[in-house]
């Protein structure tokens, strides 16, 4: 067990899929893997394992922002050799050409965080997909027909940001979307020679007046769920 996950090790798979929300973590195993098995419930942030068309995969909440991410994927590869991880959230749209429902994958992660400059404060080190997860999910969703933007999103350290006018202009050099988490999920991957991807749907738009039912959300999500598990397995 580790401080914040209270699973023995081998509980937990090699490939992980990571949602913010722990009861979207609940509703993945529920709704997707055969026989799931809750190894976590501290500070409710279920984590399980179950299988997925026969591959071992697991499935935690991480919580909201670059710290809270940072705590779960850190234990998660340093204390159960966790390999992949691809995290699956929701972002904002920053680009007029990116529509809510719509996927995007994090092919790199720009960030207002100080997280890697506090490490590496003499370099500005870009924080990029795995490649191979990055090609193998994109082909995915086009394959299923959902409407896929790859390219560089912004993870911000605030939600309520006296940045917004400064994010909108990073949408108009090809930024598609704000989010909150991939920047330091890539940067530990990097650190710990591990794969990682986020993929993200566009909850709502920072530019266009958009919105998104409840329902349509709902399909949308699952969608990218499905893509983020044959991603895992493939
Ligand atoms: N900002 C930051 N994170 C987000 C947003 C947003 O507008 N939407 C969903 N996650």
């Amino acid at each position: 067990m580790s401080i914040h996950i209270a699973a023995q090790k081998g509980d937990i798979a090699d490939k992980i899929l990571l949602p913010g929300d722990p009861l979207r973590a609940k509703f993945i195993a529920e709704n997707f893997l055969e026989n799931p098995v809750l190894f976590n419930e501290i500070r409710n942030m279920f984590g399980y394992t179950g299988t997925y068309k026969g591959e071992r995969v697991s499935v935690m909440g991480t919580g909201m922002g670059m710290p809270s991410i940072s705590i779960y994927a850190h234990e998660l590869i340093t204390e159960y050799d966790v390999k992949k991880l691809i995290r699956v959230g929701t972002a904002g749209s920053l680009s007029k050409d990116v529509h809510v429902r719509e996927l995007v994958l994090a092919q790199a992660a720009a960030t207002t965080s100080r997280i890697i400059q506090n490490d590496w404060p003499e370099y500005d080190l870009p924080q990029i997909a795995d490649f191979d997860l990055l090609d193998t999910a994109y082909h995915i969703a086009k394959d299923m027909g959902v409407t896929t933007h790859v390219g560089n999103v912004l993870s911000a350290d605030l939600f309520y940001s006296d940045l917004f006018d400064k994010n909108i202009k990073l949408g108009t050099m090809g930024v598609k979307a704000v989010e909150m988490e991939a920047a330091a999920l890539y940067y530990l991957a990097a650190k710990h020679q591990v794969q990682a991807l986020s993929l993200m749907t566009i909850s709502d738009s920072l530019v266009l007046d958009e919105d998104t039912t409840a329902e349509e959300r709902e399909k949308t999500f699952t969608d990218m769920m499905q893509v983020g598990l044959e991603t895992l397995i493939a």
